[in-house]
């Protein structure tokens, strides 16, 4: 459900300034998440990583919600906020993880492990949420699953990210499903290594969804947001990144003297860093967005009321 050609055959010139002005005139907020290209990121409210956007999302008090993210994103605002009206510039941007973890297939893989706590990342759908004990982010992952000490934990989707909260919080015995990213998935190891041999004084930021082997090398680990705090503050000039290059837009307003570099993917030609979901957001879908109100994100009530706990109990926790 993409903008179609002739919706957008009546843009205005200067996108930005209409953008603007239709924000004023819905009453809307604009959330945007840090892996948008940077001039949506330059138009919004609040830019983020997932657990500022659901607390920005909870605090929001305005007719309409433009989230500028994937759609993971947007159905938590929802969830959050029944009476106000969330919009996304394009419905087809998804996620693999919440792609591959199915709630039919999820309700089995609960189901034959009775008695265990579910611990949910929050890319997954409204109704993976609605089958959950606590969602989680990558900021505070570890901290949720650490909740439920003592207790048999099913933790939900990204198997990557499951192997780092399971060595942090020390749960070796995590029920982890197999889900991955397929951006954070491709960064290869072997072509990190030879990078940092030609930079040895950079420092590597990697996120938890990266595989094993790029995270041995990391010097640290963390969310979006951690990461461009950490680039930040690091004594190191040069910093190897390893997530989606939205990233950089913060990191080079803030310290525009360091060196960013890309953390590499098997080859040359591979876009890696590219969120291929996130990266449907344009400038031009997004002023359709507001202009017509509409893709709108609706979550059927059953089980947003349902979906809605384990997010609220995630945000009251990580308060
Ligand atoms: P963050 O919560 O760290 O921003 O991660 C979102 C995401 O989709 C990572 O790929
Ligand atoms: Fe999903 Fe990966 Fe894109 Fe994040 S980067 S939205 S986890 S596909």
């Amino acid at each position: 459900m993409s903008a179609s050609p002739s919706r957008s055959d009546e843009l205005p010139d200067d996108l930005e300034d209409a953008i603007l002005r239709l924000k004023r005139e819905r009453g809307a907020i604009l959330l945007a998440h840090y892996y948008q290209e940077s001039e949506i990121q330059d138009l919004a409210d609040v830019v983020g990583d997932s657990l500022q956007l659901a607390r920005a999302a909870q605090q929001a008090d305005c007719e309409v919600i433009a989230f500028c993210g994937v759609h993971f994103m947007a159905e938590t605002a929802k969830i959050l906020n029944p009476g106000r009206t969330v919009v996304v510039p394009d419905l087809d941007a998804g996620c693999s993880l919440a792609d591959g973890c199915p709630a039919d297939l999820f309700e089995k893989f609960v189901a034959e492990h009775p008695g265990a706590k579910v611990v949910t990342y929050i890319n997954t759908t409204a109704a993976v949420k609605a089958m959950s004990d606590l969602v989680c982010t990558s900021s505070n992952a570890v901290k949720m699953v650490r909740h439920f000490d003592g207790q048999p934990v099913i933790f939900a989707p990204d198997r990557h990210l499951a192997r780092w909260v399971a060595k942090e919080a020390d749960r070796p015995d995590l029920i982890v499903w197999q889900g991955i990213c397929v951006v954070h998935e491709q960064f290869s190891a072997k072509r990190l290594a030879e990078l940092r041999v030609q930079h040895p004084d950079a420092e590597v930021l990697a996120h938890p969804e990266c595989d094993d082997a790029v995270l041995g090398q990391a010097d640290y680990i963390g969310s979006t947001s951690g990461i461009i705090d950490r680039a930040v503050k690091s004594p190191a000039k040069t910093l190897i990144i390893a997530t989606e290059d939205g990233v950089f837009h913060q990191i080079a307003r803030r310290v525009p003297e360091k060196t960013l570099l890309q953390a590499p993917g098997p080859d040359e030609s591979c876009a890696c860093n590219r969120c291929p979901f996130m990266r449907l957001n344009t400038l031009e879908k997004l002023y359709l967005a507001l202009r017509d109100l509409t893709p709108e994100v609706t979550v059927p009530e059953d089980i947003r009321v349902r979906a809605l706990r384990p997010i609220e109990k995630m945000l009251s926790l990580s308060a």
